[in-house]
């Protein structure tokens, strides 16, 4: 194993051997795959294909589960800890699909790195280019995988050229493939000088390492084909002229992604992969936070919620809230108080995601995902200090893209359906709008897949059979700026007035015409589109 870069050498050693990230990816890339084996090597799992056959037996439980199967989507997130070599890994899992994109992206925001799964034969496409674009706004660093490599792919040249080009960041190879499809033997590691060779008979074998005293070792010879190893010697030149050397600064800074390549099924690629992002991927970051930052080496705890997720369990109706401890060294039944109430909170029960298992935190530090079971005090955007009237901030809100009006089958039923509404208002899975005039809910979602799983879950969490209708507007935005300004706003045009969950001023319409109108009109009233959860 290499030596761990580290940024901040000041870090005490529990949180600096922990490394929190997500993987982004298009669907059918290998994430699934590639998570299943980490949790193999992580020791985590004892076999391969537990993940998957776990799921498969969560998912039959529910009609709503069995739609995300059959849809092939992950509608929940989770997290999920593993230890590898001297690290504490991570991995806060995202869903995949772009009508979740709200979720993903506060999902990133609990992470430190982003591993980036593309297919070998496919390079990057949409939903990966949109998850990266959020990784770049935070300048999180990105470490990459190009999958599938036993399978007919692209010139290596010409993925690691898309990527240059179509994500503007610099790429560095830290393994080169040697062979495709068929003829693909394994990679040699560039950053180690060794031989990976694949081992296509047992997937779940941790493929053989072979040590290569640089390119003209005669031993290379012995275990790849004179063609393939001349192919390679070409292109590893090539690469050292027209590619840049690995930086692990500016991976640190987001600038430049090394790039891995390797099949996940066969095992092959995942170790050292591993390797890296312990190696180069960061150590617990600086929180940002008002009025001050978080630093992970403070000796008091901080986290804060980024996922409030309800009926996990559905024989428990209970919220899990996931919180990504900030500083600090948690242990269990520790007191810690709910900033936005000022209450103390004394957190009993955390859970640990062990796997799909879930497992008493006996403690938890800064880098840490704990999920804390609650009935509904948590939400997203919340912060849990020692005593400190800390807020983290930069979790956002967005403005829906998409709004129905929402209505029970039966009319009897209308104080149900607003109390499954607002736990999924701050489960963060909808906005819930209740117009000021009128009976009924507008809901806004970002993606219409949304609305059948909201409609799928009321039904089945509550028994509740619900109606989703078109509704006359469009848009939403949130109001602020002047109170009086705001009041005499609010009373001009009462038909446009909602409140979301929170008991927020939102404004409805259907005109992007009407929102320049109002700024012109009303100089003093501000429409965003995004709140920030505090
Ligand atoms: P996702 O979570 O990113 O959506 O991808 P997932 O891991 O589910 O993988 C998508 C498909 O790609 C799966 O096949 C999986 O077996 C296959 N796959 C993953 N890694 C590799 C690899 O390294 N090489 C090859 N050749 N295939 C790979 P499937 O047929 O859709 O599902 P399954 O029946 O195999 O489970």
């Amino acid at each position: 194993m290499l030596d761990t870069a580290s940024n901040r050498p000041e870090l005490p050693p529990e949180i600096a051997r922990r490394r929190t990230f997500a993987i982004i990816s298009h669907p059918d890339a290998g994430k699934t795959t590639l998570t299943e084996k980490f949790l193999l090597y992580g020791g985590a799992i004892q076999m391969a294909g537990q993940v998957r056959a776990k799921g498969e037996a969560r998912r039959t439980r529910s009609d709503f589960m069995q739609m995300e199967k059959d849809r092939g989507i992950s509608v929940s997130a989770s997290a999920m800890s593993f230890d590898y070599n001297t690290f504490r890994f991570n991995l806060v899992d995202t869903p995949g699909h772009s009508d979740f994109s709200e979720d993903t992206y506060r999902t990133l925001t609990a992470v430190d790195a982003a591993v980036m799964v593309i297919d070998g034969a496919k390079g990057v496409e949409s939903q990966t280019r949109k998850l990266f674009e959020v990784c770049r706004l935070r300048d999180l660093p990105i470490l990459t995988f190009c999958n599938k490599m036993d399978r007919e792919s692209r010139d290596v040249f010409e993925i690691i050229d898309e990527i240059q080009e179509n994500l503007a960041i610099d790429v560095t190879p830290a393994s080169w493939p040697i062979g495709q499809g068929r003829d693909f033997v394994g990679c040699y590691d560039i950053l180690r000088d060794r031989l990976e060779l694949m081992d296509r008979a047992d997937r779940n074998k941790v493929a053989e390492s072979i040590e290569i005293n640089g390119l003209d070792d005669p031993a290379l010879a012995e275990h790849v084909p004179a063609q393939l190893l001349e192919q390679l010697r070409e292109e590893l030149e090539m690469a050292r002229e027209l590619l840049p050397k690995l930086d692990p600064q500016a991976v640190l800074e987001g600038h430049m992604t090394p790039i891995w390549f390797g099949s996940a099924i066969n095992s092959f690629g995942v170790r050292e992969l591993m390797d890296g992002i312990g190696t180069y991927g960061p150590e617990p970051q600086i929180q940002s936070a008002q009025p001050r930052q978080i630093s992970p080496e403070e000796t008091k705890v901080s986290g804060f919620v980024f996922k409030v997720q309800a009926n996990m369990d559905p024989k428990h109706r209970d919220r899990v809230a996931f919180v990504r401890m900030a500083s600090g060294h948690f242990k269990r039944g520790m007191k810690l108080t709910h900033v936005r109430s000022k209450k103390p909170m004394a957190i009993t029960n955390p859970v640990l995601f062990l796997a799909s298992d879930r497992e008493l935190a006996e403690e938890a530090w800064a880098g840490d995902i704990i999920g804390i079971p609650n009935h509904g005090q948590l939400r997203i955007g919340d912060t849990l200090t020692e005593g400190e009237a800390l807020r983290v901030s930069g979790i956002p809100s967005f403005a829906p893209e998409l709004l129905q009006g929402v209505r029970a089958g039966d009319p009897m039923k209308a104080k149900h359906l607003e109390k499954a509404l607002m736990q999924f208002a701050e489960e963060g899975a909808a906005k819930v709008f209740k117009p000021a005039v009128g009976s009924g809910f507008v809901v806004g979602v970002v993606g219409a897949l949304q609305f059948e799983v909201l409609a799928s879950r009321i039904e089945l969490e509550y028994g509740l059979p619900v109606r989703f209708d078109a509704s006359q507007f469009t848009s939403a935005r949130w109001v602020s700026g002047d109170r009086q300004a705001v009041d005499k706003f609010v009373n001009a045009n009462k038909q446009h007035i909602a409140h979301d969950h929170d008991g927020d001023i939102v404004y409805l319409t259907r005109l992007q015409w009407d929102i320049d109108r109002i700024e012109r009109d009303y100089p003093d009233v501000h429409l965003t589109a995004t709140k920030e959860m505090m």
